[in-house]
């Protein structure tokens, strides 16, 4: 069982502004492999579930909403380093300071609609991904 993978959404302003192909695009340019893969549209419970941690901040409500708002593209990527390598490759949470080249410099609109997700440590990677998907939808190499 491959340890080195993160997990990442597409999120619905990157969706809505018609980025999956390019974000995808720039994803697996970077090394990345892409072993489980979804667009879902999340409910109000899985979105309020998925950001328990933040949910005493104060723009949980705002979050929530925007999370729910339209479709997302739900995927688990390979790699070594994985979650490290990704969080460069995303940038910084405000678009406005993640480096140029970075996923949020070329795709974010705003430190809330910021085009995507990516899991902070190897222990939230596995807890976000199975909560999309089963190890039957992981297509490791
Ligand atoms: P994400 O990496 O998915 O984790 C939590 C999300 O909350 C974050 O991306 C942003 O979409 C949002 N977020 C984080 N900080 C703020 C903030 N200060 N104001 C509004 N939204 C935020």
């Amino acid at each position: 069982m491959a340890t080195n993978f993160t997990f990442t959404i597409v999120k619905p302003d990157a969706v809505r502004n018609g980025h999956i192909g390019s974000m995808l695009n720039k994803i697996t340019e970077s090394g990345f492999r892409i072993v489980a893969m979804k667009m879902i549209r999340m409910s109000r419970a899985q979105a309020e579930r998925f950001y328990a941690v933040h949910k005493e901040k104060g723009f949980f409500r705002d979050l929530v909403e925007f999370m729910v708002s339209g479709p997302v593209v739900v995927a688990m990527l390979q790699k070594e380093n994985a979650v490290a390598d990704y969080r460069k490759l995303m940038g910084a949470t405000n678009p406005a300071n993640a480096e140029p080249g970075t996923l949020r410099a070329m795709f974010a609109e705003s430190t809330q609609n910021n085009a995507v997700h990516g899991s902070d440590s190897d222990e939230n990677a596995e807890l976000e991904s199975s909560f999309f998907f089963s190890d039957f939808d992981r297509f490791w190499e």
